[in-house]
């Protein structure tokens, strides 16, 4: 364990041995095989691997509350994300741009402030890798547009907007019910 919050959330940096409660956490949260579609698992090791956790578990009362995975600077344009993102609008060249690529709170622990905390530990990550900025793909049709406003208030700032950018992924989006999800993502940057 790494870090205790205030309200005595445990954090856990990110490893396999979480996989199954990941999967169902992610199925409540963004739709059936969401976690399984977007490729976490080719990078499992590399994100556990890091010396300075950005991507974590979060856990209390024996279950899993939330997590967040994030890539370091200059090492995610291996993703699909980054083939879909306009790096020519960003401030900085990629090498020195991380990436956060997904962040969850299950419904019952929402609102108190984990979102932001789990935010600004991979956030204090990111400054000690040396990265000058930060990429998220903010979803649209999150419910009560909590995504859009949570990336807002942590300081990113949109720099394009994408239709589909899920798509391509084969998992029931519980929001929009398409299948492939037609949900729309805000391409959001943070410098730090
Ligand atoms: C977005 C999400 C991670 C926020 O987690 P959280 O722990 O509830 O967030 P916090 O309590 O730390 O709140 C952080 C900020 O987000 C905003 N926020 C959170 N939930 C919100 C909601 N339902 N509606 C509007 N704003 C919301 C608030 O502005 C808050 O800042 P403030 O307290 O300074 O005003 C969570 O709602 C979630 O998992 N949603 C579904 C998945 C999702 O959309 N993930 C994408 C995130 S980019």
């Amino acid at each position: 364990m790494m870090h205790t919050n205030q309200n005595g959330y445990q954090f856990y940096p990110l490893d396999q041995s979480f996989l199954a409660p990941l999967n169902l956490l992610s199925d409540e949260v963004f739709g059936r095989d969401y976690l399984l579609q977007i490729g976490v698992e080719d990078d499992w090791e590399k994100i556990a691997q890091l010396v300075n956790p950005i991507s974590f578990c979060v856990v209390k009362g024996g279950g899993l509350c939330a997590a967040r995975i994030s890539y370091p600077p200059g090492q995610w344009s291996h993703l699909s994300a980054f083939k879909k993102s306009q790096p020519e609008l960003w401030p900085f060249s990629p090498e020195d741009v991380g990436y956060f690529k997904l962040s969850m709170v299950h419904p019952a622990h929402r609102k108190k402030g984990l979102g932001k905390d789990m935010a600004n530990f991979a956030i204090a990550g990111m400054r000690s890798m040396g990265a000058k900025g930060v990429v998220t793909h903010s979803w649209n049709q999150s419910p009560g547009g909590a995504s859009a406003q949570y990336v807002s208030r942590l300081g990113f700032e949109k720099v394009a907007e994408t239709e589909g950018f899920w798509s391509e992924y084969a998992y029931d989006c519980n929001e929009c019910q398409n299948d492939p999800c037609l949900c729309t993502a805000s391409e959001m940057f943070l410098k730090l």
